[in-house]
């Protein structure tokens, strides 16, 4: 195999580029990697604590549904908390409610092309950086079969678009239970409110969702409307990294509040009705 060696580098052909150094980097380039990694398994963690403890996930009053357990799908659920119905046995102790979305959502988020950038780099730390020594000795990209389903994620997108409906009409539905019945805001409502834009952001900010949009098309003057949409959604691509950050603290946010509220820490704080 050929090697060519430059001074302190050396590059394989396809191989990943070795510098001795550890790094030839004079910024602070690690804070990044540590955040995006301290980020990321907070909101795993969070997740699946709240996924598995199947309680207060719900307030009747206000019929304040949280987005963890959306659609509530097992016979425990709570009959108004199921917009779908539920199956007909109960779930077994820690099995999610939400069991046909939260896979699909998990998958649509550790497929996205912003995450997998993340991951790879802060927590499989390939490469952990430019100028960076990593610790791989070589780079398959996504061929091995561990990584084949990255190449699915348009078709995450296409259910996840679904859920992002079916969240719009959680949030949707409490704006008709006033604390008298009728018309009513609380700062739940607008917790869900704000939740739902995130996702909507995130999910329209897709790489897919531009692809399916405005790809494979020979000319934008023949698809007017194609080209318009393409280009909204080319705006909000340019911000699908803070989308995704913003959407896990808004999908904690909402959940944090509707768990205070259902289990009778906090009452909700109403604006009108
Ligand atoms: Fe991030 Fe599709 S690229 S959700």
């Amino acid at each position: 195999m050929e090697t060519t060696v430059t001074s302190t580098r050396t590059t394989r052909p396809g191989g990943r580029a070795r510098i001795p150094e550890r790094t030839l980097r004079t910024d602070r380039w690690w804070v990044g990697p540590i955040l995006t990694t301290l980020g990321l398994t907070t909101f795993l963690v969070y997740g699946a604590v709240r996924v598995f403890q199947q309680d207060h996930y719900w307030v009747q009053e206000h019929h304040y549904l949280t987005p963890f357990y959306s659609p509530c799908l097992a016979a425990q659920c709570v009959p108004d908390a199921s917009l779908f119905g539920r199956v007909p046995w109960e779930f077994p102790p820690f099995f999610p409610y939400a069991l046909l979305s939260l896979p699909i959502l998990l998958l649509f988020r550790v497929t996205c092309y912003y995450y997998r950038k993340a991951y790879y780099r802060s927590i499989w730390q390939a490469p952990t950086a430019c100028a960076v020594r990593e610790p791989h000795r070589s780079y398959t990209g996504e061929t091995r079969p561990l990584m084949l389903p990255q190449n699915g994620h348009r078709y995450f997108f296409y259910v996840a678009f679904a859920i992002t409906v079916i969240n719009t009409w959680d949030m949707l539905v409490p704006f008709l239970h006033g604390t008298e019945g009728g018309f009513g805001i609380g700062l739940g409502n607008l917790i869900m409110l704000v939740n739902v834009l995130m996702l909507w952001g995130y999910t329209l900010s897709c790489h897919s969702c531009r692809h399916i949009m405005g790809g494979r098309l020979r000319s934008f003057r023949r698809n007017p409307v194609r080209y318009w949409m393409w280009s909204r959604i080319s705006t909000l691509n340019n911000r699908h990294m803070w989308f995704g950050w913003l959407s896990i603290a808004s999908l904690m946010t909402t959940d944090a509040y509707i768990a205070l509220v259902s289990s009778g820490t906090i009452t909700d704080l109403r604006i009108l009705n």
